[in-house]
């Protein structure tokens, strides 16, 4: 049975058709529009109806950021996007004809590690993506967990600096403002300041108000010393983070999926040196493994059309 993921991206909606194993089909990638929510909905409708045409998909999956109602109608508010109560499940059903399912994206982007990827192996699994902000994906004993209301698994928003810095949900100090793709950045402008004119992480900068993600991601290919100085505190945040959702949840394997995955042991060994050091009584429990995501960029499409074929009407 063949169903269609989308993605929605502060960037990008990646849209897909999937096999009921976990293989992408066909792909589609459009540009989000920006901020105007009903050019948003046309451009997520438009990349079904393509891809609808073609294959004989059954239902869509729908993965969006940000805490979402117990019905998985609403994104009730999105930290780093303009939704607020936005009813993007009907307001979809309203355009394509298919039965829409929507699911946060790390919840949809861990769903797909769990069930195909990194965590195929394992029944307990928590999965952070580090992106814009910090998503996360509980997985307890093969089920997804979503909380009472509809809004749980979201530990980019558990406290990790008291009065620390104001973040896009409305509290101060959350993990995501220390150990997301957006913490990495500022982390590195603050960096560059510090060093000064001429070092390597200025001269990046160049004329720039802050320093660019291309520049950063150049000076770490080259292994620049303060680049990598940088990354390996995001790390070390990441680490910590997950020292307290350890405590909670224990879970078997840790995933580290988002774009910044991408820097593989670079970044898992400062995680699993900060874990460990922070850990409650790390030296007697079982220690879980930390892995990067196997799907990179496509999990958020693979997991959101594979939730929603649990929900596909009968064929
Ligand atoms: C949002 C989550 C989302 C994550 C990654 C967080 O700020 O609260 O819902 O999963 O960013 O996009
Ligand atoms: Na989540
Ligand atoms: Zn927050």
């Amino acid at each position: 049975m063949l169903t269609i993921g989308i993605d929605i991206g502060g960037t990008k909606i990646a849209g897909a058709v999937v096999a009921s194993d976990g293989r992408i089909v066909e792909e589609r990638r459009r540009a989000t529009p920006a901020d105007d929510v009903d050019a948003v909905l046309d451009a997520i409708a438009g990349v079904i109806e393509e891809l609808a045409a073609t294959h004989p998909a059954r239902a869509v999956g729908v993965a969006a950021a940000g805490f979402l109602d117990a019905q998985r109608s609403r994104i009730v508010q999105a930290p780093n996007l303009a939704w607020r109560n936005e009813p993007l499940r009907e307001r979809l059903e309203q355009r394509v004809s298919l039965p829409i399912v929507l699911e946060n994206d790390a919840n949809a982007a861990g769903w797909a590690e769990y069930r195909f990827g990194a965590g195929r192996d394992v029944a307990h699994m928590t999965m952070l993506t580090i992106g814009t902000g910090i998503g996360g994906a509980i997985v307890i004993d093969g089920k997804l967990f979503r909380g009472g209301f509809g809004g749980g698994a979201e530990p980019g928003h558990t406290l990790f600096q008291p009065g620390g810095l104001p973040c896009g949900c409305g509290a101060v100090g959350c993990f995501e403002q220390y150990g997301s793709g957006s913490a990495l950045l500022r982390m590195a402008d603050e960096a560059a300041d510090a060093a000064g004119p001429g070092s390597a992480l200025a001269s990046a900068r160049g004329s720039e108000p802050v320093l660019p993600a291309s520049a950063l991601i150049r000076l770490l290919e080259d292994r620049d010393p303060s680049a990598l100085a940088v990354l390996e505190r995001l790390g070390e945040n990441i680490g910590r983070g997950c020292a307290s959702l350890g405590a909670v949840l224990d879970p078997e394997r840790f995933v580290i999926g988002g774009g910044v995955s991408v820097a593989g042991e670079l970044l898992l060994e400062p995680i699993r040196r900060a874990y460990f050091a922070a850990a409650p009584a790390a030296e007697w429990r079982p220690r879980p493994d930390f892995r990067v995501a196997q799907f990179a960029n496509d999990a958020g499409v693979i997991g959101a059309a594979e939730l929603a074929r649990a929900e596909a009407p009968p064929s």
